[in-house]
């Protein structure tokens, strides 16, 4: 396969997230791909929107784009030591269409964060929520960029050297899977 689609999924919506730094870094890292960005803004799950209206035409989108990517790379903050609801929101949704998207998909998953952990107890959690899902998680040294304010410099790129080498591994594993 020359060149694999690569989806990337950050749990933050905000435009200058770290998250987001961190997926652009990844996208690299993994090498020449057909790269996009998911868009999580979505409506709240509701089991009567879901009735009455049937699944979004923004979740459909986003579950189509599960399904074609070749490999999906998760980039999320903890929020109070948990997944952010916006993620959480996103995996309920896709999780709601038939044919299971992410079942097989090879998968990682990473978090940057303000806190001395870098998001570790909230990336256990995106890990567990993935499960039900199905999805092909690869397993790895997890990447939990702590401090990220500090390691990200004005142009978004990441600059501590121990990071980006675990990200280079973790993104040849991802290649390697698809590949
Ligand atoms: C609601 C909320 C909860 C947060 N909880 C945590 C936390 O549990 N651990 C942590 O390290 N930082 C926490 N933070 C700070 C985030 O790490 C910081 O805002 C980070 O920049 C969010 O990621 P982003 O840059 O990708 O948006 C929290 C921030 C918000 C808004």
């Amino acid at each position: 396969m020359s060149s694999p689609t690569l989806l990337t999924i950050c749990g933050s919506l905000r435009k200058g997230s770290f998250n987001r730094m961190l997926l652009k870094e990844a996208q690299a890292a993994f090498g020449p791909a057909e790269t996009l960005e998911a868009d999580l803004n979505l409506p709240l799950y509701d089991g009567d929107l879901e009735e009455a209206e049937g699944v979004p035409q923004a979740v459909k989108t986003l579950a189509q784009q599960v399904r074609d990517a070749d490999a999906v790379v998760i980039s999320s903050p903890e929020y109070n030591k948990g997944i952010t609801g916006v993620l959480k929101n996103a995996l309920d949704w896709i999780s709601r269409v038939e044919g299971m998207p992410f079942k097989d998909k090879p998968t990682v998953v990473m978090s940057a964060n303000a806190g001395r952990t870098g998001g570790e107890t909230g990336q256990f959690m995106v890990l567990s929520c993935l499960t039900p899902l199905q999805a092909l998680v690869l397993p790895g040294q997890m990447l939990c960029v702590a401090a990220a304010g500090k390691e990200f410099d004005d142009s978004g790129a990441l600059t501590n050297e121990h990071y980006l080498k675990v990200l280079a591994t973790r993104m040849e594993a991802l290649r390697a899977a698809v590949t």
